[in-house]
């Protein structure tokens, strides 16, 4: 379904950006791992490389807060293959303060956090548009999340360490609403933007949060990172050729 398509996954050295290069290369497409993560990109590079036995995945050192680091990128890999057809924005940028409960959460931390993270969103989003524009055509894909819809179930975390984080709301769902923003103002410049909104993604998690998840969805609870694949490619491929500004959730009834 993508064959020969070039895809920049942001963020391809982690948890679902290595899901989402699989994807990608199981499809025939190419895959770039854009991260600032060099030595987790390298050896997700190598290690995808030898497993899927693929020559087609590349990596290009990115930092998405950095408009320099970015245009370089999009040098580097438009000059490598000649056209750059999709950018999936699934990098997840925090600071070290990043995920604390709500009233211990300080203003610099709550914008450093907006900044790196819907700000990073922004800016690569908006450099890749502006060479898109160039090329004729483009796709965008914005990794959001169920809890840029709706309301955190708070009660699930009560007997764990974790929380929803405020800021992680606040951004996922700027994220959504910039993923209609975009794709309007691209009116007749044939890119589209469209964002995916994962529910939960196991990950070792203690298994009675695992266990009360569940009960909140209809059939499986918490996803396995693969269950993300099916919707990238079709937003990446024809199929979804006149899908633009959506946001598809992927949460087993989780948020309804
Ligand atoms: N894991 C989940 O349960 C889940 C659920 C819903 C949504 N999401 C979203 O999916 C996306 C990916 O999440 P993940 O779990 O794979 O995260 P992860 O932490 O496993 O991986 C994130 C990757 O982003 C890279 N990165 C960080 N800052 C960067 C920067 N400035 N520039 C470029 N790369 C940078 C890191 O090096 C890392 O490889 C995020 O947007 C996250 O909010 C995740």
């Amino acid at each position: 379904m993508l064959r020969d398509k070039v895809v920049v996954i942001t963020g391809g050295a982690g948890l679902l950006g290595r899901e989402f290069l699989k994807a990608v290369i199981e499809n025939n497409g190419i895959a770039v791992i854009a991260d600032i993560n060099e030595e987790e990109a390298c050896n997700t590079k190598n290690h995808l490389g030898k497993n899927l036995n693929t020559t087609e995945i590349a990596f290009v050192k990115l930092d998405i807060t950095s408009k320099s680091s970015l245009e370089k990128a999009i040098d580097y890999i438009s000059e490598k293959y000649g056209r750059i057809d999709a950018l999936v924005n699934s990098a997840y940028p925090k600071n070290k303060n990043y995920g604390k409960h709500f009233f211990d959460v300080k203003y610099d931390d709550f914008i450093r956090n907006m900044g790196i993270h819907l700000g990073g969103y922004f800016l690569a989003s908006q450099q890749f548009a502006l060479f898109f524009k160039k090329q004729g055509y483009g796709n965008i894909i914005n990794i959001a999340s169920i809890y840029g819809v709706t309301a955190p179930k708070f009660e699930l975390y009560a007997r764990t360490a974790m929380t929803m984080p405020v800021e992680y709301a606040a951004i996922k769902a700027g994220l959504i609403h910039l993923t209609k923003y975009m794709a309007k103002y691209f009116k007749g410049m044939n890119i589209r933007v469209n964002s995916i909104s994962p529910g939960g993604i196991l990950d070792n998690q203690p298994d009675s949060f695992v266990n009360a998840y569940k009960e909140q969805c209809l059939n499986k609870g918490m996803l396995d990172k693969s269950d993300l694949k099916g919707t990238l490619i079709y937003l990446l491929s024809d199929m979804s050729k006149y899908v633009n500004g959506q946001n598809i959730i992927v949460d087993d009834g989780f948020s309804i």
